[in-house]
């Protein structure tokens, strides 16, 4: 069966067509090169045993979508991970943004509309905003939007919605991602910033291997158990698991029209809590300190599960050490065999 993976060769992308792989699809994969190498594929391919379809395009370009619709006729599920993700940069640059990820969604869904379809959409827990209650889950209220980019999560959620409303043949899953972190167990993939990491991992790597010289927790007066924040990490590995337990519900007679499950751990770990992983894990001191909040930051959250071990079939294995040490063997991966 083939799956369309946009953005198949960005991090959380990348290591779900060797999922996918795994589970005996076939990916294709679509990718702009914006925030992604094109060695990618060869690390892929050195992964699964093959190089996979792969097609350089942007899907703002209207005309290329349907050339692509037309060149790939008989894909049967579409995982769209394609999107601009940098939180500050969406504040600085909105249009950009909202042109990225809406001409995107939109050229995609259109070239395909028709055929009867499963898509996976990669939304994200940023939609709950500081929410009320602990863990949240998937029946909490969508807080107005703290940044473009979350805003374009929000909307685009709407527009999946409202397309299975109007009695479209697509069938649709939005994922909710909590945190991701962690690379492949051959350390032959795992995430690949461009410039400066805005992330927490990537910063903790970099810094342990030397190309930052400290990192900065950002806060430390929060009302949490060590006053830093807290988030729902989740190890790469399950987060792309969790896209091929979509498409098989999605295959699912039963399953109709629109549903949406958080992909977490349903465990909160605070910013020291990761660093202190991580030191202990790999046995790198971390030069750490503590600085200012971050403007926009959430103080807590984590997800409620339930739901995506209930309907889903889906459960995270993976724990923070895992994560930490996958994160460092990438790491090092990368310093000696730069792509
Ligand atoms: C946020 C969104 C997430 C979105 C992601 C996109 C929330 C809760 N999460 O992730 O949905 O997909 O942006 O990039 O809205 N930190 C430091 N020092 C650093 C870097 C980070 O202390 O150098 C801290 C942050 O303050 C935060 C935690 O580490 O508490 C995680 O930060 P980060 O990795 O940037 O992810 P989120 O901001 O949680």
């Amino acid at each position: 069966m083939k799956i369309l993976v946009t953005g198949g060769l960005g991090f959380i992308g990348s290591h779900t067509v060797v999922e996918l792989v795994n589970a005996g699809y076939e990916p294709v994969i679509v990718d702009d090169l914006s925030n992604s190498d094109p060695k990618i594929l060869d690390q892929i391919a050195r992964i699964i045993g093959y190089k996979p379809v792969f097609h350089k395009l942007d899907l703002c370009d209207e005309r290329g979508v349907k050339e692509l619709a037309v060149n790939e006729p008989d894909i049967q599920g579409i995982i769209h991970f394609a999107a601009s993700k940098a939180v500050g940069e969406s504040v600085q640059k909105p249009l950009k943004y909202y042109r990225n990820n809406f001409y995107s969604l939109i050229n995609l869904l259109d070239a395909y509309y028709g055929n009867p379809l499963n898509f996976v959409f990669s939304s994200s827990c940023t939609v709950y905003g500081q929410p009320e209650h602990l863990p949240v889950n998937e029946t909490a209220p969508i807080q107005p939007a703290q940044s473009p980019y979350g805003n374009t999560k929000q909307i685009a959620e709407e527009i999946l919605r409202d397309l299975i409303a109007s009695g479209s043949n697509y069938k649709v899953i939005s994922l909710r991602y909590f945190n991701p972190v962690g690379a492949h167990e051959t350390a032959l993939i795992g995430e690949l910033p461009i410039g400066v990491p805005q992330n927490l991992v990537p910063f903790i790597t970099q810094t342990a291997i030397g190309k930052r010289e400290k990192i900065t927790v950002f806060g430390d007066d929060y009302d949490t158990p060590d006053g830093s924040c807290v988030r729902d990490y989740i190890h790469v590995v399950d987060l792309a698991k969790a896209h091929v337990a979509a498409l098989k519900l999605l295959e699912k007679e039963s399953f109709k029209g629109y549903d949406v499950f958080n992909i977490g751990t349903g465990k909160g770990n605070t910013v020291l809590d990761v660093i202190h992983a991580f030191e202990r894990t790999t046995g790198v001191k971390l030069n750490y300190e503590i600085g200012p909040r971050r403007e926009g930051d959430v103080e807590k959250v984590w997800g409620d599960v339930t739901k995506s071990a209930n309907k889903l079939g889906w459960k995270a294995e993976l724990d923070i050490d895992t994560m930490m040490l996958s994160a460092w063997e990438w790491e090092k991966y990368i310093a000696q065999n730069p792509l």
